[in-house]
């Protein structure tokens, strides 16, 4: 419930956001571009659009705002797509990528259920590490002998669509690029440039370093059969300079004119936008793009509150959510295969582990949870999305309600300990209220009642063993009780029309 007034830049990069109460006590919110970075002389005639920005109000809460959002992004921006279940290589290879070894990962993400395999980082150039390669877009003739289409050609074979990693806009001091073209650096004179993640920026406003990149990424797209690129992006532009002049905008417009050449040429490629997760989300990216990484950090709890968070301002088709490995890459904390699962199930899915050193129960979860999404695929990415309010702040409740009203699924996250000694119960939103639906507890921990490792004081609402059919307007209501869930598991609820 509530006045909210919100609003989104289209732009992409570097910006300025200014909230400021005027001495009239009013509060006064301007977004546009940074003065600090941007300079243009505009000669007489010529002209010079401002980046737009998307703006609204609701007098009902958050949820109008998000739904809003939401269909603004499916009426005017989303391009379509299939928004396949991905495996990606970096958490199991990263930098160690050798053609045998990616053939072993893909033929284990197809059993798995994945539908689209993504080599990422260390396929070209001398790239080993972070400090080296960025900007040599060949293949590496020793980590693929026969060059990519080898691997390319495995994986079509099992019957999976291609995908792979590049970085552009970047160059590392250690690559053949710079060492033939240290002036194509996004710098200003005078100043020594900064690395950042042992990367300096290529300046796409000089047109020999523009049309090697369009040469070279045209080559990639062109010349193989590749149907899905992620698009990395991992620094920041620090005193982004072209010819003298603070050129941070120019480059962005750079960007779009190579990503849209890019897309015009090769229309049935599937574009992901990343940038370590979070730096390249916004919508005017998202014209050009399918789906974002919504952030390196992929602990299943953390991923909760993360996945919140974007969720109000982009629909969970574009949300790239992925099960990682039971140790965390980010955290090294270990979660469930369910919780991880569930807690990747509603967004634009994805496998990121190391499959082949994977025990058999995780594999079958893997694979469960993949099956579980597209079965739901539909729903989840062409539904409403809701999230509840819970009085306990350790528990966290989404979902999504199909356009028709028929179907939906409901997802209960206990993040922590709880607050309070009872659970309150799930009030559910999006539902016909004069309807009724069968209730279906799709996926839950294993809840032990009493015994070893069970919990004496804990009894399971009817609902969770014996299914009920029960009218939306008592679901939204009264709502369905809750039993106590344990800290990082979550339950999960389908509901059909009956
Ligand atoms: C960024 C991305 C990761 C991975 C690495 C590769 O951190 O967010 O997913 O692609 O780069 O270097």
């Amino acid at each position: 419930s509530g006045d909210v007034y919100f609003g989104a830049l289209r732009r992409t990069g570097n910006f300025s956001g200014v909230v400021e109460q005027t001495p009239y006590g009013e509060t006064l919110v301007q977004l546009g571009l940074n003065a600090h970075d941007f300079c243009l002389k505009l000669q007489a005639g010529e002209t010079f659009t401002s980046p737009a920005i998307i703006c609204g109000y609701s007098n009902s809460g958050f949820e109008t705002m998000s739904h809003n959002l939401h269909n603004f992004a499916k009426d005017f921006i989303l391009r379509a797509g299939l928004r396949p279940v991905l495996y990606n290589s970096w958490e199991a290879t990263e930098f160690g990528v050798t053609c045998e070894e990616q053939k072993k990962l893909a033929k284990r993400a197809q059993e798995l259920g994945a539908e689209l395999f993504v080599v990422d980082d260390g396929w070209f150039g001398e790239r080993n590490g972070i400090e080296n390669g960025l900007g040599d877009w060949y293949v590496n003739e020793e980590k693929f002998p026969n060059g990519i289409d080898e691997l390319i050609k495995e994986v079509k074979s099992l019957g999976l669509l291609f995908g792979i990693w590049v970085e552009p806009e970047m160059i590392n001091p250690d690559s053949d690029l710079y060492r033939a073209h240290p002036d194509w650096v996004l710098a200003l004179p005078g100043y020594t440039p900064l690395t950042g993640r042992h990367q300096f920026v290529l300046n796409l406003n000089i047109p020999e370093a523009f049309d090697y990149l369009l040469e070279r990424m045209s080559w990639l797209l062109g010349e193989h059969a590749v149907d899905y690129v992620k698009w990395d992006m991992n620094r920041e532009l620090v005193q982004p300079g072209h010819q003298g002049r603070a050129a941070a905008d120019a480059q962005t417009r750079q960007f779009y004119r190579l990503l849209d050449t890019l897309v015009a040429r090769f229309p049935h490629i599937e574009f992901e936008s990343c940038s370590s997760g979070g730096g390249r989300i916004d919508y005017e990216v998202l014209k050009r793009s399918h789906r974002f990484w919504a952030s390196d950090n992929n602990d299943a709890l953390e991923r909760n509150t993360i996945q919140r968070g974007m969720s109000y301002f982009f629909p969970p088709e574009v949300m790239g959510a992925h099960i990682g490995n039971r140790h965390c890459h980010a955290t090294f904390r270990q979660h469930s295969i369910a919780f991880r699962g569930l807690t990747a199930l509603f967004g634009h899915m994805g496998l990121e582990l190391d499959p082949v050193s994977a025990d058999e129960e995780e594999r079958a979860g893997y694979r469960k949870y993949a099956a579980l999404h597209k079965q739901w695929r539909d729903v989840i990415h062409h539904g409403v999305q809701w999230r509840i309010d819970m009085p306990d702040a350790t528990t966290l409740a989404h979902g999504v309600v199909s356009p028709d009203e028929a179907q939906a699924i409901f997802l209960v996250s206990q993040l922590a300990m709880p607050d309070y000694t009872l659970m309150a119960p799930l009030r559910l939103a999006g539902l016909e209220a004069s309807a009724r639906y069968q209730v279906t507890l799709l996926d839950h921990p294993n809840i032990q009642i009493t015994g070893e490792g069970g919990h004496t004081m804990r009894k399971l609402p009817a609902w969770m063993t014996t299914p009920q059919t029960v009218s939306g307007e008592w679901l939204q209501q009264a709502g369905l009780a809750l039993p106590i869930l344990d800290p990082e598991s979550a339950i999960l609820i389908g509901l059909q029309r009956v």
